[in-house]
């Protein structure tokens, strides 16, 4: 770990440049209060911090990257959304769910002020851990989805990401597996990102619902219907016995989402300064599939190290 010079090459003060650096993935990571960050996020969190203006009724759903942030989008834009839409001429038939739902450190085409224009009440995702919440969020009492995974599948899924999107396989997967072992990740260490959620959800259950992929893969159906309670649209009597809860888990299915044409071209999405194939966000959407590329003994190695950082707490992930 260096520590950055106080200074940039235009001789300004930045705030970037204080923080240690540490390099390994395809690009160096800085550490911002206790999270491995890419620098350009760190830059966005901060501003984040003085400019964002919170509302009340704001939906944010939070993940650790590559943990299900597209099925989420997905769900809670179709629960919101479903007096609007027809299930047969649905936004998400054409539109990518990584679309319909804005990323707050993301900005669209730069523009920090696109969110500001979104009506009430807003879907808003991020991967920011729960302590660099600007205040007006963490005060506003608006309510926070988390969605965490086995971090075994979810780093497997974030490997085979990135060397999708920066198209080479900059890092030896040992490698990723070892830094990830040590906290450094992208928005890592993962187990403190899971872990302070997981906290706030049993402190404030009103204002934070934790939720796990494996579980909602094995009852999708039980968790839609917690999900829309949550958010204050919980399902009608008249709803359920229609069917409503299964054909929102059909629709968002990686089943269905992954065979849309318009999420199988080369049609893209834009997330930030990033342009990235729009089916790169559907790979398998399985639970377990780490064992296709790590050996058992690396993922009982990674299982032992999540265990005891999270040992003492009743978080199990
Ligand atoms: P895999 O790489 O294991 O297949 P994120 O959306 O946070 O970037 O996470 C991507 C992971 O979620 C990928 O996992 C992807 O296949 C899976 N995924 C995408 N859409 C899904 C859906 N509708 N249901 C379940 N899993 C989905």
């Amino acid at each position: 770990v260096m520590e950055g010079s106080a200074t940039n090459s235009h001789g300004t003060d930045d705030p970037l440049s204080k923080l240690p650096t540490r390099e390994g993935w395809s690009e160096p990571l800085v550490l911002y209060k206790n999270y491995w960050l890419r620098p350009r996020f760190a830059a966005t969190i901060m501003r984040l911090q003085n400019t964002f203006e919170a509302r009340h009724d704001d939906i944010v759903l939070a993940t650790n990257p590559k943990c299900g942030t597209t099925w989420i989008k997905a769900l809670a834009f179709t629960i919101t959304n479903r007096s609007r839409y027809e299930f047969g001429n649905h936004p998400l038939l054409f539109r990518h769910p990584q679309e319909v739902v804005p990323f707050l450190e993301i900005p669209r085409d730069g523009d920090m002020t696109y969110v500001e224009t979104l009506p009430s009440p807003r879907l808003l995702a991020t991967h920011m851990p729960l302590s660099l919440f600007p205040d007006s969020l963490a005060s506003c009492g608006c309510r926070t989805v988390y969605v965490c995974r086995d971090p075994k599948d979810a780093l497997v899924s974030w490997w085979h990401f990135k060397s999708k999107v920066i198209r080479e396989r900059s890092v030896d997967f040992e490698a990723a597996v070892n830094m990830f072992s040590e906290g450094f990740s992208n928005y890592g260490p993962f187990w403190e990102h899971c872990l302070e959620y997981w906290r706030e959800s049993v402190a404030c259950p009103n204002r934070i619902l934790f939720l796990k992929y494996e579980d909602m893969m094995l009852e999708p159906i039980k968790y839609v219907i917690r999900l829309a309670t949550f958010l204050g649209v919980p399902f009608s009597i008249k709803e359920e016995e229609d069917g409503i809860p299964e054909e929102v888990v059909r629709l968002c299915s990686f089943d269905k989402l992954s065979s849309l044409d318009t999420n199988q071209t080369g049609d893209q999405v834009r997330i930030g300064n990033l342009i990235i194939e729009k089916s790169v966000f559907f790979r398998k959407g399985k639970v377990g599939d780490w064992v296709n590329h790590m050996s058992q003994e690396m993922g009982r190695k990674l299982d032992c190290i999540v265990e005891e950082k999270l040992k003492g707490t009743d978080l199990v992930l």
